[in-house]
């Protein structure tokens, strides 16, 4: 397995000054945002399909290169099955409507997450979407469905366990990581969940552990260009120490100073 360099941003550290490499959203506050106007929760997730949009263009502008966002967890079949239906609806049919404009944006389209579960023809939906775009690079927007950070992480372990019969030392974070579902890409710089909540959920657990958290009580549906802006600004005023002192973060210390 080709080892990538910029793996793990635990080693490396990012300059946080700049725009975030890879930020990663949790859509959080659809339901609320449409109960406040008293309309049924679904008309929320189709104006945060409007958001989302609106973001990824942002992106785009900005130089974001990974954008990845929490469209549904592996949690939210819980919820009453008309809603889980409309999402898969709404799911098929915004990535019908906006595929070939991505495409036209060089935007790479992935979806991770266990979309086995999904019906059919979404699957093969989002098959043709990944091919479609599985060339371009000005941005790598990946959506998580029917997506579990523990999923990940259990999954990573089967596949390595797979490839290795009979392995039973040796397996360190280097020998997992390529096997984990945001295996091509960065760990998230910055994250952002929208609705109030503190919270993880569940997301990406492995690779959000030296994120930049940044939570607020903006709503999914209200979120757009400048609340991004805010967001990376914020971002951009950390001081990312991953471990070390702010001295040494002031030095300019990288990884060949670590003792470990
Ligand atoms: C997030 O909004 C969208 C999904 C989970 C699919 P919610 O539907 O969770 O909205 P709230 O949190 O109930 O307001
Ligand atoms: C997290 O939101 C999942 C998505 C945004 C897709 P939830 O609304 O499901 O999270 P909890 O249940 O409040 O933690
Ligand atoms: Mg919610």
């Amino acid at each position: 397995m080709v080892r990538l360099p910029f793996l793990s941003s635990t080693r490396s550290v990012p300059d946080a000054a700049k725009v975030p490499r890879h930020i990663a959203i949790i859509m959080d506050g659809n339901g609320r945002w449409a109960r406040k106007r008293l309309m049924p929760r679904v008309a929320g997730h189709v104006k945060g399909v409007e958001s989302l949009k609106e973001v990824i263009r942002h992106c785009l502008d900005r130089g974001v290169e990974y954008l990845t966002v929490f469209a549904f967890s592996s949690e939210n079949w819980r919820r009453p099955q008309e809603e889980v239906s409309f999402l898969m609806q709404l799911f098929m049919k915004s990535l019908r409507a906006e595929i070939e404009r991505m495409h036209r944006s060089n935007i790479r389209l992935r979806v991770i997450g266990d979309v086995e579960r999904f019906d059919k023809p979404l699957i093969e939906l989002i098959e043709e979407s990944e091919t479609l775009t599985a060339n371009n690079t000005a941005l790598n927007f990946t959506v998580a469905a029917n997506y579990g950070g523990r999923w990940d992480i259990m999954n990573a372990m089967q596949k390595f366990m797979a490839d290795h019969p009979g392995v039973t030392t040796g397996l360190t974070e280097d020998a997992l990581e390529p096997y984990l579902s945001m295996h091509f890409g960065p760990e998230p710089d910055l994250f952002i969940r929208t609705g109030g909540e503190t919270r993880i959920s569940n997301f990406l657990l492995w690779q959000l552990a030296y994120s930049e958290l940044y939570f607020t009580e903006k709503l999914w549906p209200e979120f757009g260009r400048d609340a991004l802006d805010e967001a990376i600004l914020s971002y951009q005023q950390r001081e990312r120490r991953f471990g070390r002192t702010s001295e040494q973060v002031a030095a300019g210390a990288d990884s060949s100073t670590d003792h470990a």
